[in-house]
């Protein structure tokens, strides 16, 4: 193979060169004099604290084996691990960071290729963008979705029914006794939330955009599937080196149409919506949410699975995966973005296996879950970036509606004032939570779904109009609008919000309005000030001081890839003194 990137390090009789063969030689892998053999980096985001990401492990040594066998010699690099349960105040907080450190492991190091190692919901998109940054031949491997536990003989699906479990113990309808047990039967194993959270729903964004093998985002963890497609990408990554086949030659706008027309049609997670934008952001492109609301415009929700519908990511698995919802969604997909695969994502398409005719987790688009699209976009004088709503696990009857707000300005306030069953609240008004975008917090947690009061939840009131600069976990449900921008902690219109201010929301208009005179927004703003940081140092102080809006994926500004000339491989300068 001529014209490999590590041959800058490796090719040579001088000492620096003889060292670098050396080093490789001592990590167990091999490179002799004048051999051109890529290398490929195996970037590893397991981790104990992440359990998400443990069925990993198992994998790496899978991938090694498929990139000797193909003639490659292989590098394990461990990069953080961001799970999604440990991490305080929000793993996405540190998804640039990972993205940073991808793109300098690769960039420092030899590498020719990479296999991205991830699960967790920021891991995938976190080491994609920094493989995008990097520009070096990429395919990414899922760890899988966990099994389902089973609790008084129904299958529980991960967040989504702890949300509802949660709303039947505050409102009493289950004791501390039940809360226990069902704490006992969470724990059910390793892998990713076994609905379409934010992890399934990324890692088929990922398959959409091309940068897995076909089928490989569905796969259960532990199973022996995982191990084969595992090695077969081992296999593809070093035929990707000879091919010269990077991300900027493997993206296109219509791959992230593509990609929003596959989270569409799961009803998959808002949070991938930032994430899009964010990757797109380090190719070059933009893709606003506006952009995903578009792409999908037609798509229904087709897959039955949670949130949106009743089945899990395994039922999905088995009846054919993505390649069953290219199927389906026919000419919708469009055929010329690539894939690593060397052809066009299109091309994966596959009708659905046998067990969806007895699961119907696939459905036609003529016959489909949820009618419309499951992810949309609005924006209005409270939102004039925009803002997100999960329509499809929201409620119709609340599209339309206009009540007065009622305004928690931290997460502490709204949990305390969300219990106090002397809360003056009705069913119309609308819970607005603010200072927990990207800068506030910083790291804008999943806080967005504010939850229910007290008062109203045991009048049997189970959804309201809630709005944030929050985000909310991809299992979760109800009508709520979230990733307003911009952010109340950089004085956005929700940080002017006073208690009893009318709100309109219209989403068939796509309007998202605050009813308060112009005179007297402009009196608030010039009242309002910045919220002060506890961030003084490190990572903290630099993320609030470069981050971006919602609205441009949340990314730093001084990662995105604004020009072409951006894209441009950067050769490596390997010392020789
Ligand atoms: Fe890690 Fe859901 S918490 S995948």
């Amino acid at each position: 193979m001529s014209d490999l990137r590590s041959s800058a390090w490796f090719d040579g009789d001088d000492e620096v060169a003889l060292a670098h063969r050396v080093a490789v030689r001592m990590g167990g892998g091999t490179i002799e004099r004048g051999e051109r053999r890529p290398v490929i980096a195996i970037i590893d985001t397991s981790s104990d604290a992440n359990p998400c990401n443990l069925p990993l492990r198992d994998l790496a040594e899978d991938v090694r084996r498929g990139v000797v066998e193909a003639g490659g010699t292989a590098m394990v690099m461990p990069a953080m691990s961001l799970g999604e349960d440990l991490m305080k105040p929000s793993a996405m907080l540190y998804r640039n960071l990972l993205s940073i450190e991808v793109e300098e492991l690769l960039r420092a190091n030899p590498i020719d290729g990479v296999v991205l190692l991830t699960n967790c919901d920021k891991t995938t998109p976190g080491a994609l963008m920094g493989a995008i940054s990097a520009d070096l031949p990429t395919i990414q491997i899922v760890g899988g979705n966990r099994p389902a536990p089973i609790f008084d003989g129904r299958e529980i699906g991960t967040g989504t029914e702890l949300w509802r479990e949660l709303n039947r113990y505050r409102s009493g309808e289950i004791d501390a006794g039940e809360w226990r047990r069902f704490e006992d039967c969470y724990a059910c194993g390793l892998g990713s939330c076994n609905t379409a959270g934010t992890a399934s729903s990324m890692a088929m964004v990922v398959e959409a955009l091309g940068f897995t093998l076909p089928g490989a985002s569905t796969v259960q963890s532990g199973d022996s599937e995982s191990h084969r497609i595992s090695y077969e990408t081992g296999m593809r990554v070093v035929a990707m080196v000879d091919e010269k086949l990077t991300p900027s030659r493997l993206l296109s706008m219509g791959s992230f149409r593509n990609a929003a027309r596959i989270l569409q049609s799961v009803g998959g997670s808002t949070n991938g919506v930032i994430h899009l934008a964010a990757i797109a952001g380090r190719a070059g492109f933009e893709f606003a949410p506006s952009a995903v609301a578009a792409a999908g415009h037609s798509i229904p929700v087709i897959a039955d699975v949670q949130p949106c519908g009743s089945m899990l990511m395994r039922d999905l698995d088995r009846a054919g995966g993505v390649p069953a919802l290219v199927f389906e969604l026919g000419d919708l997909i469009e055929s010329e973005p690539g894939s690593c695969t060397g052809r066009s994502f299109a091309d994966s398409a596959r009708a659905p296996l046998a067990d969806n005719e007895r699961t119907r987790v696939v459905r036609a688009i003529s016959d489909p879950v949820v009618d419309g699209p499951a992810i949309r976009a609005v924006s209005g004088s409270l939102a004039p970036g925009s803002a997100v709503l999960k329509a499809a696990a929201s409620s119709p009857a609340l599209w339309r509606h206009r009540g007065p707000a009622l305004v928690f300005h931290s997460y502490e306030e709204m949990r305390r004032r969300t219990q106090d069953p002397e809360l003056d609240v009705t069913a119309d008004h609308v819970l607005v939570l603010t200072g927990c975008g990207p800068v506030g917090v910083p790291g804008m947690p999943e806080w967005g779904m504010i939850p229910i009061p007290l008062k109203l939840l045991e009048e049997g009131v189970t959804d309201m109009v809630r709005i944030s600069d929050a985000r909310m976990s991809g299992t979760s449900f109800g009508t709520v609008f979230l990733h307003v921008s911009p952010e109340g902690a950089v004085g956005g219109p929700i940080s002017l919000v006073r208690d009893g201010d009318m709100i309109a929301v219209d989403v068939e208009a796509g309007t998202l309005d605050l009813e308060v005179v112009a005179e007297e927004l402009d009196r608030r703003r010039l009242e309002w000030s910045p919220p002060q940081t506890q961030h003084l140092r490190g990572w903290p102080l630099l993320y609030q001081r470069h981050v971006e809006q919602a609205d441009r994926g949340a990314d730093l500004d001084f990662l995105t890839a604004p020009t072409p000339a951006h894209r441009e491989r950067v050769e490596p300068v390997v010392g020789r003194s």
